[in-house]
């Protein structure tokens, strides 16, 4: 059966719960709201676009719940639900653009009775789900172009089906290579402190039976150096006017060790990954984590007691660093400012 990360499934959401792969394959379903913001907070659904697809499902659940409670309460409670929805995360810009687009359906909506509001709400949300599913297939099929035959791979995190509605991103040119008899490898960073590499991108390319090696975060520079990678291909969260991107933290070192080895880098993002209105990097909202996701492995302490740590979730990577960005709509290329333009409004 395909990865389905999230899906509409009769009134309910079904999502799988990621926090408990690669050990066990459980679907969750639910009507509640609530649960869903709870699922994105905890991971439970994670990756940009995913989290976005979730979100507008959630405001139609929101929509159904209180359509069975008092009238006048209606619009505002779905309102305060897209409040709680965009509290969840703060990096992945997919979030905020499809709680935007729920939001302005919804104002647009206020003469109608709550069962056509909820219609509504579902067309737009399957809108964004659709898209992204489309998305994955024309980045797999444009950012496949760019490799070579007899590569092997680089990737960090996880940007496969689980972080989409589909096929997933970076993951969606590596499947799409290897199935062009492409690829002869993927190597996988493990992705400290979560493995989203370990446990979610391994399983996946296992699952699709493509040759995996998975290393330590520390060891990518090994393996640029010894020329056992051809290309690294991430995800990304976050987009700027500029190109520089927001993607899991140690995108940006591992764009620095490409770029001194002379291996291309590349990002694999739909054009809701992009924000036109945010001129660069520094400005992002860096998700911090806690500490105890550092400080223990699997509910054990590892580290020493009395230290602090820091932990961001994400990194911003120069975008002189990235070699070209692989879009739905079209590879763009440096200057990035100008190809991000060119692209016109957002789809
Ligand atoms: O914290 P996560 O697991 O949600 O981080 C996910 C990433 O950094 C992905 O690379 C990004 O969202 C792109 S997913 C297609």
């Amino acid at each position: 059966m395909d990865i389905e990360a999230v899906r509409w499934a009769d009134g309910r959401l079904r999502f799988l719960d990621q926090t408990l792969l690669p050990h066990e394959e459980r679907y969750v379903e639910t009507a509640d709201h609530h649960v869903v913001a709870e699922a994105i907070r905890a991971l439970r659904i994670r990756g940009a676009p995913a989290i976005g697809v979730a979100a507008a499902y959630a405001v139609v659940l929101a929509a159904l719940q209180s359509s069975r409670g008092p009238a006048t309460a209606f619009f505002p409670s779905i309102r305060r639900a897209i409040d709680l929805l965009a509290s969840t995360r703060p990096t992945a810009v997919n979030l905020f653009t499809a709680l935007d687009r729920m939001r302005s359906a919804l104002d647009r909506s206020t003469a109608l009775p709550a069962s056509s509001v909820v219609e509504v709400l579902l067309e737009h949300a399957d809108s964004i789900f659709r898209h992204d599913v489309e998305s994955c297939r024309l980045i797999g099929e444009l950012g496949a172009a760019l490799i070579v035959p007899g590569s092997a791979v680089l990737t960090h995190c996880n940007a496969g089906a689980l972080a989409t509605a589909g096929a997933g991103t970076a993951l969606s040119i590596i499947t799409t290579a290897a199935r062009q008899g492409k690829i002869l490898r993927v190597f996988v960073d493990e992705t400290r402190p979560l493995l989203q590499g370990a446990r979610l991108t391994a399983w996946e390319l296992a699952r699709a039976r493509i040759p995996v090696t998975l290393i330590t975060d520390s060891t990518a520079a090994t393996v640029l150096r010894k020329g056992m990678v051809t290309a690294v291909i991430v995800g990304a969260d976050r987009i700027t006017a500029t190109g520089d991107v927001a993607n899991k933290v140690g995108t940006y070192p591992l764009a620095l060790m490409a770029s001194v080895h002379d291996v291309p880098f590349y990002v694999a993002a739909p054009s809701t990954t992009l924000d036109r209105a945010t001129e660069t990097g520094a400005e992002i909202v860096i998700e911090e984590r806690d500490p105890e996701e550092v400080t223990h492995l699997a509910g054990t302490r590892v580290a020493a007691q009395g230290v602090d740590v820091f932990s961001p979730a994400f990194d911003v990577t120069p975008n002189e660093l990235v070699t070209a960005i692989v879009t739905e709509l079209g590879v763009l290329r440096p200057p990035y400012t100008g190809s991000i333009r060119r692209l016109g409004p957002p789809q």
